[in-house]
């Protein structure tokens, strides 16, 4: 990033100025660098929600909302998803280019060897209670992988940084569906090194002792897609948490769990379970559509339309244009319950009438990558709770990857954000008798 341009704030109150540098970026908008403006002005900036506040510099992922765009170091997602795997992707994202067929295989290798858990991990899921949500059994199990990676790693040495990335994507769809597994009251199933990545994760969700199981290489297609669509996204709110949360130099491991706890919410991961639920709501209502773009509406309503907005994307999502074919195609290819085509002729039907109606239309509230995801899932036999903990899932290189990116960063310093201070001041302590 070249600094010649600069950007002046004058403080129209005591006339003083301050000139501040203006970055400019290979893509995107220009950023101005505010580091000085409180020691040089005494102000701090105000942005709840970062609307207009770049927290760092990366050089991963792209994302231009009013287009559209997303890609990965530079790759278009339309193309990475059209000929690449969820584990090229990896490379790419942790590597900043596309491997050879030799360092890819090496790669492949290496992720399938990290694949198990100590086996005192799985007696640490007895702890939880049996109908627990996955994603509380997520958070904590990947939390508890601090205690089992911390004494010998250095985060500061790259090779201890790259193994961690190696375990996390290697042993998420372990943990995954053990989750599963364990909140549906199924025995354990070991991952088997003959099975590429997600007929890996089919197998340890699906397989039973009692019977031979073949992933059904169609939905480990499908799965593989999702995933590379769901990898990364820039310094969305997981991301940001991961990032916050490494940059006090904590564990990676328990830093990611705090990127899981972070996409757990509604408002981000959680929405794709959440639009299913919404989906089965609205057709067991009765209820018009209108009826339910009309809550989505009304400021007196919490209810909105799950799946729909987004933060950055202020054009259709690039990735649920790509899922919405795959939702298609899978439910034509496979023999769809009747309830999984009533849920997408629904979300079709529903998308088509928020497209129509200003207030989607002048806030550019377009379906988000969340709005068919859960179709596809639940036509995969996936049950709903279990829809962001394959996001998750696919979601954990993007987070280890930035943190990768930022302990690299010789520049990097622990986050710690300031305030706009609104409470009570100077006040004297009352004796309790005197209250
Ligand atoms: C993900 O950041 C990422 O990149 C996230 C993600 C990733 O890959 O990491 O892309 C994944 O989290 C996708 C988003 C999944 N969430 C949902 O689908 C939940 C429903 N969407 C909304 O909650 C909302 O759109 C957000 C949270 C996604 C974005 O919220 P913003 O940017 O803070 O926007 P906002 O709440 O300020 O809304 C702007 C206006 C408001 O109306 P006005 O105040 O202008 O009158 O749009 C309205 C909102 O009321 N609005 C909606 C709406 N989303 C926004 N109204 C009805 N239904 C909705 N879904």
């Amino acid at each position: 990033m070249s600094n010649e341009e600069t950007v002046t704030i004058k403080d129209n109150t005591t006339g003083k100025e301050v000139t501040m540098p203006l970055l400019t970026p290979t893509a995107g908008p220009k950023v101005i660098d505010i580091g000085k403006l409180y020691k040089e002005l005494g102000y701090f900036t105000y942005d709840p929600g970062f609307m207009s506040t770049a927290s760092c510099s990366s050089a991963i992922t792209y994302l231009d909302g009013a287009e559209g765009v997303l890609q990965y170091r530079g790759y278009p997602i339309e193309q990475l998803a059209e000929h690449s795997s969820y584990l090229e992707v990896c490379y790419l994202l942790l590597n900043d280019h596309l491997p050879t067929r030799s360092e890819l295989d090496e790669f492949e290798n290496t992720i399938t060897m990290h694949t198990m858990l100590h086996e005192a991990m799985i007696r640490f899921f007895s702890g939880f209670r049996r109908d627990a949500h996955p994603m509380a059994i997520m958070v904590g199990v990947v939390g508890a992988l601090s205690a089992f990676y911390h004494d010998h790693m250095d985060i500061h040495n790259e090779e201890h940084r790259m193994i961690t990335a190696y375990r996390l994507v290697a042993k998420m769809p372990t943990i995954a569906a053990l989750s599963y597994r364990f909140a549906n009251g199924k025995p354990f199933v070991y991952p088997r090194n003959q099975l590429n990545y997600t007929e890996n994760f089919l197998y340890m969700m699906f397989s039973m002792p009692t019977d031979d199981y073949t992933p059904d290489p169609l939905l480990a297609k499908a799965l593989d897609l999702i995933m590379i669509l769901h990898a990364d996204h820039e310094q969305n709110a997981s991301t940001s948490t991961v990032r916050l949360a490494g940059s006090s130099d904590a564990n990676p491991f328990a830093a990611v769990a705090s990127g899981i706890a972070a996409l757990w919410g509604p408002a981000h991961g959680g929405a794709n379970e959440a639009v299913i639920r919404m989906l089965i709501n609205i057709n067991e209502s009765g209820k018009p559509l209108q009826h339910f773009v009309d809550r989505a509406k009304d400021k007196n309503d919490s209810f909105r339309l799950m799946g729909f907005g987004h933060r950055v994307y202020k054009n259709y999502d690039p990735r649920a244009k790509l899922i919405r074919e795959v939702c298609h195609q899978l439910l034509n290819d496979m023999e769809s319950s009747g309830e999984q085509q009533k849920l997408l002729d629904t979300a079709m039907a529903l998308e088509k009438v928020a497209l129509e109606d200003d207030y989607f239309v002048e806030r550019n509230l377009y379906p988000n990558v969340d709005f068919y995801s859960g179709i596809i899932f639940l036509a995969m036999g996936i049950p709903m709770n279990m829809f962001t903990v394959i996001f998750a899932m696919a979601r954990t290189i993007g987070w280890i990857s930035q943190w990768n990116e930022m302990m690299a960063d010789k520049e990097a310093k622990i986050g710690r954000p300031r305030q706009l201070y609104t409470g009570e001041i100077d006040r004297d302590y009352i004796p309790i008798d005197k209250r």
